[in-house]
C-alpha cells in the first residue's frame, strides 16, 4: 500500500515536471532535471541537459529551439561533465543556480554570486535572445548574473562582446575542446585594452590572429566587416566599457559568431531551406593572417605574383637573406644598410589598401587630422609611420608608431592607408619606378617634396589603361598532354619562375571510397558534361569531383584542354584543380570544395538573395572581372570561357567568386582575336548574337555573357525569365526601364533600401554597354575593370543590345532551341548545337 502511493507521487511529480516544460523560467519549486527543457517565450532558444556528439557525459546548455541541427550557444558545466542522467539544475537557499547530482552534494557548477537575506523573489528566465538571466529582487531589469556575461565558443546577437571596464571582465569566446567536448579549449577570442584596444585571437597565450583596432567601420583585420543590410553593428569605447554588438535587423534569422575547435572564427547563418549553416565569413584565412607571419617590419602581400608572400615595408631588407630565401621570414627586416631617417629631404611613402601594424607600440591622438598626423611623425625622429585612426566619414585622428612595426598585411579591397617614414634615396625611388601592376601595387608615393602629385595620378591611370608588359613574372608549363597520361604518375611538378603546379592524378578507388562510390546524397549536381560529386579524401580534404559522363560531347579532346588549361590557370578568382583520375571510359576532374555552390543559387533565391548585400555583390562582380581579365589577357594565354554564367561562378566560404568549368574554354594565339567555330557551345540566355548565330567568337562574347551576369546579379532575376511587361527578356526589359531613366527599378528586393544608387546605376551602365548588339560597340574586361573603379569617368552611351531570343532561330535544331527557350529548368544547361554553315 505504501509503495503504491510512493509510485502514484512519482508519477504526479513526473506529470508536474513535464507540465513545467512549458515554461522559460527556474524558480525555488520548478528546477530543471536531466529530460526537462525550458523554450523561451518566443521558442527561439531550449535550456535543458545535452550530450555532445559521440559522448555519454551530460551538460546543462542552450540551444536553438528551431534550428534541426544540435547547436549549442552556451554550456554551463563546461569542464565539469555529469557521467549519468541524474542531474539537476535548481535555485539554491542563496539565491544562486546550482547544477548537482540528485544523489550527491557534489556542485558541479554554479552562479556563484553573492547570496541574499530572502529568497522569496529569486528566480532564472531563459529570454528570447538566448541569455540566461538571474534575478534576486523584484526589479526585472536588473540581472544579477547573466550567461551573456559568460559566453562559452558563440557570441549571439546582442551580447556585449568585450571588456567591462569597472569590473574588469572580458566577455571573450573561447573554443571547445572538441567537438565531443565543450570544455575549455586553447582558443580565445578577445578584446585586449592592455596596450591599446585591439582584438586577437590566441591559441593559449600565442596570438595567432589579430583583428586589429576598431577604425570606426570595423575592425582592421576585418575589411569585410560594414554595416549592412542583415546587421546592425555597435561599437563603443568609453571610460565604462569597450564593447561590440551585433543585432540583426530581422528577428527570424538566426547568425551566430563562433569561435571553432580548429581556431577559426566564423559567422554563420541558419538557412532553414537547406538544413544547414551557411558560413559567411570567417578567419584567418590565408598566411597573412598569421600573427607576425612576415616578423618586424615585414609586409605580408599574398596577392603578389611570385613565390613568397613576405615582403619587406618599404625602406627596409631581409634581416637575413638566406633564411628569407629559405622562405623563412620570421626575422623580419631591417632599415636598408646606408639609410639612416631624420635628414634632409626624406619623406612618406603610402601604402593603399592594408592592415595597419599591430598598435600595441603605437599612439593614437583623436584630435589631429592627417596632415597634423604627418607633422607630428616627421618632427619626432623615432616615429617610423603614421596613419588615421578612424577611417569614416572622410578620415580622422592620428596613430603613429614608435619602435618595431609588425603583422602589416595587404587587401585586395578595403584596408586603410598606412604612410612608412622613408630617407630621400628611397623616397626618389618610389616616385619613379612604375608600379609593378596597376590593380595590385599597393604604393602610392607622399613626397615631402610634393612632386605634381596629379602627374603620379595620371601615370597611374595610364599603366592601367594600358596593356600589361609581357615581362610579368609568368609561368609556363613545357609539360603538354600529349607527352601522355602514362608519363604522369603519380604528381607532377612544374618549377618556372618559381611557381608551382601541383596536379595530382587521383587512383579511381580513391575517388570512389571519397565519393562513397558516386552516392546520390553526394551528388551536388548536374553540369553540362556530367555529374559533379562532392568527396572526402583520408586526409579529410574535400573534394568537389566532376564525373564526365561517358556518352557526353566532352570527349577525350575536351577532358584534355580542360586539365592542361586549368593545370596552368592559376588566380584566386579561378576554381582550383587539384588533380584528375584517368580510367578506361571513366574521365574525372578534382576540384577544390566550395561550400556554398553557385552563384544561381543564392542571387535566383528569395532567401539566399539575402544574404549578398549590394556591397557582397558588388566585390562579387569585381571579382568576376579580375578573373575574366585574367583569362583575357594577364594569363601568358588568352583565354575564352566561352560558357560564363551564374551557376559557373561559385563561392567560397568567404563568398568570393571563382569562376568554373572551363569544358569548352578556348585558347588563342597572342595575335589571333577572333574565331569561328562549327561547333557552338555555350547557354542559351549568355549567348552572344554573334556567337550563336554565326559561330563567331572572341573575348567579346565573354563580355556579352559578363553583361549579362552583372543584370542579373543586380536584379535577382534570370534573363530569360518573362516578364509582364512587352520586353522579351531581361534585358529588353533592364533597357525599356533605363530608357525611361527608371533602371533602378530593376534592382533586387531583397537587397533592400540598403545600397549605394550611383554603385548600381554605374553597373547598369556597364551591364548594358557589354550587352550591345554590336561587338565592337562592346567593352573589353581591362575597360569594364576601369570604369568600376573609377566612377567620375564619363561613360559612353549604349546603343541598342541585343535581345537574342527574340531574333533568334536556331537552325536545324529548332524543335530542342524552342523547348529550351521558355523552359527554366533546362536554362542553366549547356547546350552544344552544331552550326549549319
Ligand atoms: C565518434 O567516435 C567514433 C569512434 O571513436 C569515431 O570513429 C567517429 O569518427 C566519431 N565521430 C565524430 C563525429 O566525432
Ligand atoms: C551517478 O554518477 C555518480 C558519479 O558521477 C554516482 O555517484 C551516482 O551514484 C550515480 N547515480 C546513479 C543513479 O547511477
Ligand atoms: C566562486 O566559488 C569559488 C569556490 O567556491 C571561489 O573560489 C570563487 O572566488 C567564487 N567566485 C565568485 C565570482 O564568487
Ligand atoms: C542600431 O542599434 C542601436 C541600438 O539598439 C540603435 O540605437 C540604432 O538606432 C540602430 N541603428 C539602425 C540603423 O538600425
Ligand atoms: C525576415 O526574414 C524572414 C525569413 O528569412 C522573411 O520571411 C521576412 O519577410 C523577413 N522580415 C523582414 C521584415 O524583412
Ligand atoms: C572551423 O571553421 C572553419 C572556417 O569556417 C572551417 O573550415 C572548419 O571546418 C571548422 N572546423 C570545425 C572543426 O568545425
Ligand atoms: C593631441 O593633439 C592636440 C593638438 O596638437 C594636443 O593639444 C593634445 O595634447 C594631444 N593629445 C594627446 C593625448 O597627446
Ligand atoms: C618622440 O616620441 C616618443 C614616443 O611618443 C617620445 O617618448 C619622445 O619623447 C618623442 N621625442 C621628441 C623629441 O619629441
Amino acid at each position: 500500500m505504501y509503495q503504491a502511493k510512493s509510485i502514484l507521487q512519482s508519477l504526479l511529480m513526473i506529470l508536474f515536471f513535464r507540465f513545467s516544460i512549458s515554461t522559460d523560467s527556474i524558480t525555488l519549486t520548478q528546477p530543471v532535471k536531466d529530460g526537462d527543457v525550458l523554450v523561451s517565450g518566443g521558442e527561439s532558444f531550449a535550456l535543458g541537459f545535452f550530450s555532445p556528439r559521440n559522448s555519454s557525459n551530460r551538460y546543462v546548455g542552450i540551444w536553438y529551439n528551431k534550428v534541426s541541427e544540435q547547436t549549442v550557444v552556451w554550456v554551463a558545466n563546461r569542464d565539469h561533465p555529469i557521467t549519468n542522467s541524474t542531474g539537476i539544475l535548481s535555485l539554491d537557499e542563496t539565491g544562486n543556480l546550482v547544477l548537482r547530482e540528485s544523489t550527491q552534494p557534489f556542485v558541479f557548477w554554479s552562479t556563484n554570486v553573492s547570496g541574499v537575506e530572502n529568497n522569496n523573489d529569486v528566480s532564472a528566465q531563459l529570454l528570447d535572445s538566448g541569455n540566461l538571466v538571474l534575478f534576486q529582487g523584484q526589479n526585472r531589469e536588473v540581472y544579477s548574473w547573466q550567461s551573456f556575461d559568460h559566453p562559452s565558443n558563440t557570441i549571439l546577437p546582442g551580447l556585449k562582446f568585450g571588456i567591462d571596464k569597472k569590473t574588469g571582465m572580458n566577455r571573450m569566446a573561447t573554443s571547445w575542446e572538441s567537438s565531443g567536448n565543450p570544455g575549455i579549449g586553447e582558443y580565445s577570442f578577445k578584446i585586449e585594452t592592455s596596450e591599446s584596444t585591439q582584438l586577437f585571437l590566441y591559441k593559449g597565450t600565442t596570438a595567432v590572429w589579430r583583428g586589429g583596432s576598431w577604425t570606426g567601420h570595423g575592425w582592421s583585420g576585418v575589411p569585410e566587416m560594414t554595416q549592412n543590410y542583415l546587421f546592425n553593428v555597435t561599437y563603443t569605447d568609453n571610460n565604462d566599457e569597450v564593447a561590440l554588438v551585433y543585432l540583426i535587423r530581422n528577428s527570424s534569422i538566426f547568425s551566430r559568431l563562433v569561435l571553432n575547435e580548429s581556431g577559426k572564427v566564423e559567422r554563420s547563418t541558419w538557412h532553414d531551406a537547406d538544413r544547414r549553416w551557411i558560413v559567411f565569413w570567417s578567419a584567418p584565412k590565408d598566411e597573412c593572417d598569421g600573427y607576425n607571419h612576415c616578423g618586424p617590419f615585414g609586409l605580408c602581400d599574398p596577392y603578389k605574383s611570385g613565390t613568397f608572400e613576405c615582403d619587406c615595408l618599404p625602406g627596409y631588407e631581409p634581416r637575413s637573406p638566406q633564411d628569407w630565401y629559405l622562405r623563412d621570414a620570421s626575422g623580419g627586416c631591417k632599415r636598408k644598410v646606408g639609410t639612416e631617417v631624420c635628414k634632409e629631404g626624406e619623406g612618406f611613402v603610402e601604402l593603399a589598401r592594408v592592415k595597419v601594424p599591430d598598435t600595441s607600440t603605437a599612439r593614437v591622438n583623436m584630435s589631429l587630422g592627417l596632415e597634423a598626423c604627418k607633422g607630428l611623425c616627421l618632427r619626432n625622429c623615432t616615429c617610423m609611420g603614421y596613419a588615421v585612426a578612424d577611417i569614416s566619414g572622410g578620415g580622422r585622428g592620428c596613430v603613429t608608431w614608435y619602435g618595431e612595426m609588425i603583422d602589416t598585411r595587404t587587401y585586395s579591397d578595403g584596408g586603410q592607408s598606412f604612410f612608412i617614414r622613408v630617407d630621400a634615396e628611397e623616397l626618389a625611388k618610389y616616385s619613379t619606378n612604375k608600379p609593378k601592376s596597376s590593380h595590385q601595387n599597393p604604393f602610392v608615393i607622399i613626397g615631402l617634396p610634393v612632386i605634381a602629385a596629379g602627374l603620379i595620378i595620371s601615370m597611374l591611370i595610364c599603366c592601367y589603361i594600358r596593356k600589361k608588359k609581357a615581362n610579368q613574372s609568368k609561368r609556363e608549363i613545357r609539360l603538354g598532354f600529349s607527352d601522355s597520361l602514362k608519363s604522369m604518375e603519380g604528381s607532377f611538378m612544374e618549377k618556372d619562375f618559381g611557381e608551382n603546379v601541383d596536379l595530382h592524378v587521383f587512383d579511381l578507388s580513391t575517388i570512389v571510397a571519397a565519393t562513397d562510390n558516386f552516392s546520390f546524397s553526394n551528388k551536388l549536381g548536374e553540369g553540362g558534361f556530367g555529374s559533379v560529386y562532392k568527396g572526402k579524401l583520408l586526409n579529410g580534404q574535400e573534394i568537389a569531383v566532376k564525373r564526365l559522363s561517358q556518352g557526353s560531347g566532352q570527349g577525350m579532346h575536351e577532358f584534355t584542354n580542360e586539365v592542361t588549361l586549368i593545370a596552368k590557370l592559376q588566380h584566386r578568382n579561378l576554381v582550383r584543380l587539384l588533380g584528375y583520375c584517368f580510367h578506361k571510359e571513366e574521365k574525372m576532374l578534382i576540384y577544390e570544395y566550395l561550400p556554398n555552390k553557385g552563384l544561381d543559387s543564392f542571387i535566383f533565391d528569395q532567401e539566399k538573395g539575402c544574404l549578398l548585400d549590394w556591397k557582397k555583390r558588388f566585390l562579387i562582380i569585381r571579382g568576376i572581372v579580375r578573373g575574366l581579365l585574367y583569362l583575357h589577357q594577364d594569363s601568358r594565354l588568352r583565354i575564352i570561357h566561352r560558357d560564363l554564367k551564374a551557376s559557373n561562378v561559385l563561392l567560397d566560404a568567404d563568398l568570393n567568386p571563382k569562376i568554373s568549368d572551363f569544358g569548352m574554354a578556348k585558347i588563342f594565339g597572342s595575335d589571333q582575336d577572333q574565331a569561328i567555330t562549327r561547333r557552338v557551345v555555350g547557354t542559351y540566355g549568355y549567348m552572344s548574337p554573334e556567337y550563336a548565330m554565326e559561330g563567331l567568337f572572341s573575348v567579346k562574347s565573354d563580355v556579352y555573357s559578363f553583361g549579362i551576369l552583372v543584370l542579373e546579379i543586380i536584379s535577382g532575376r534570370k534573363n530569360n525569365s518573362y516578364y509582364l511587361e512587352n520586353s522579351v527578356n531581361l534585358v529588353g526589359h533592364v533597357w525599356d526601364l533605363w530608357k525611361q531613366d527608371k533602371a533602378l527599378t530593376v534592382v533586387d528586393s531583397s537587397l533592400g533600401d540598403a545600397y549605394d544608387a550611383r554603385e548600381i546605376l554605374l553597373c547598369i551602365h556597364v551591364g548594358i554597354l557589354c550587352v550591345q548588339e554590336s561587338a565592337t560597340d562592346r567593352p573589353t574586361m581591362t575597360d569594364v575593370a576601369f570604369m568600376l573603379s573609377n566612377r567620375e569617368t564619363q561613360l559612353p552611351t549604349p546603343n541598342q543590345p541585343a535581345y537574342i531570343f527574340r531574333q533568334l532561330n536556331y537552325g536545324t535544331d529548332s524543335t530542342t532551341a524552342s523547348a529550351s527557350c521558355g523552359d527554366g529548368s533546362v536554362y542553366d544547361r549547356s547546350i552544344t548545337t552544331v552550326y549549319a554553315r
